[in-house]
């Protein structure tokens, strides 16, 4: 008789598999999402908080500066649906400014993250209904029934996370979430621009090494979640952005020649071989409004003082005629 695996399980073995293919790639590879284990995420907060990395500091001013336009593009009554919300540092922001939100839906796989953001925003709005979504965003999802009186759903997408997937993919990403999110949404997106090179190599190289012991860590979580043997001191991370291409990349370069064990398998790898572990793209204004063309109208788009970060406004094309996708905001 089978058993039935708990979804923890399900879960874990989905995990060590996809770990186990990307490994034996060309070139080898680990997906971004397993940087997130408890030690990952708290590096990444701490990374958050550094001069050098001017991602989060920029896009708290463009949220705090244009509150009010941004929440009269939001309109009243809000469900605000988080996707891989973090600290919901800046969904709190928001909640702040928008009129009688009716909820704050955080949206994750991580079920543990869910629950520290939902008790981070229970605290400050202790009168908010707040409901936490434990799903897949990056496969097909659904929101769950919201059976209270609301508006719209405005999806809010921060920290320029989008730029994890490749540029089809986050394009695709987008037009599932208008449709999940369905008559009236709108999206507020937090994009990092296109900039020069200097600028972004510092932000993903703080002189205190968090950068590079995020990029490292992800071996620790790698070992445990598929029975793995790295021994994180023998990778050097790089991380640097690569013009051409338009985004950041880190890797992890083998310091020795050395055998691994990990999902079961056996894999060699020479001096200065190297297994990839992120792209973070970077984009430039034009190139948003057409990544999220399939599923999104612009209304509007702020920036930081130096262009370097900005947070676009958009309506979902699926807005029935005086559903309200002629709403701009100026
Ligand atoms: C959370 C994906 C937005 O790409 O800037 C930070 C992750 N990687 N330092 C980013 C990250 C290295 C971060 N995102």
């Amino acid at each position: 008789m089978p058993t039935r695996m708990s979804d923890f399980a399900v879960a874990r073995s989905a995990a060590r598999e996809e770990i186990r293919r990307g490994l034996r790639g060309n070139p080898p590879a680990i997906s971004p999402k397993f940087f997130y284990d408890r030690v990952g995420s708290d590096l990444f907060e701490q990374i958050t908080r550094t001069p050098e990395y001017y991602l989060t500091a920029a896009e708290i001013g463009i949220l705090e500066t244009n509150l009010q336009e941004i929440a009269a593009g939001i309109g009243p009554h809000a469900v605000l649906a988080e996707i891989a919300a973090g600290s919901a540092r800046k969904a709190r922001i928001l909640l702040g400014g928008l009129e009688a939100p009716a909820a704050y839906a955080p949206v994750d796989i991580a079920e543990e993250m869910l629950a520290g953001q939902a008790a981070a925003v229970r605290r400050d709005f202790p009168d908010l209904r707040v409901i936490p979504v434990a799903a897949d965003f990056s496969a097909d999802f659904a929101f769950p029934p919201f059976d209270f009186d609301h508006g719209r759903i405005a999806v809010f997408y921060a920290g320029s996370s989008l730029g994890n997937f490749e540029p089809e993919v986050a394009s695709a990403l987008l037009a599932r979430l208008a449709r999940a999110a369905g008559p009236g949404s709108r999206l507020l997106l937090g994009v990092d621009r296109k900039k020069d090179k200097a600028t972004l190599d510092r932000a993903y190289n703080d002189p205190g090494g968090l950068n590079a012991a995020f990029n490292r860590n992800i071996l620790n979580n790698v070992n445990r979640l598929a029975d793995g043997d790295f021994d994180p001191a023998r990778w050097i991370p790089h991380q640097f952005y690569d013009e051409e291409k338009g985004r950041i990349e880190l890797w992890l370069e083998s310091a020795v020649d050395q055998t691994v064990r990990v999902a079961g398998e056996t894999l060699r790898f020479r001096a200065g071989d190297r297994i990839h572990t992120e792209n973070s793209y970077k984009y430039d204004v034009d190139e948003v409004l057409a990544l999220a063309a399939p599923g999104w109208l612009p209304l509007h788009h702020w920036s930081d003082p130096t262009e370097g970060f900005s947070v676009f406004l958009f309506a979902g094309r699926d807005t029935p005629p005086g559903g309200g996708a002629a709403a701009t905001v100026e």
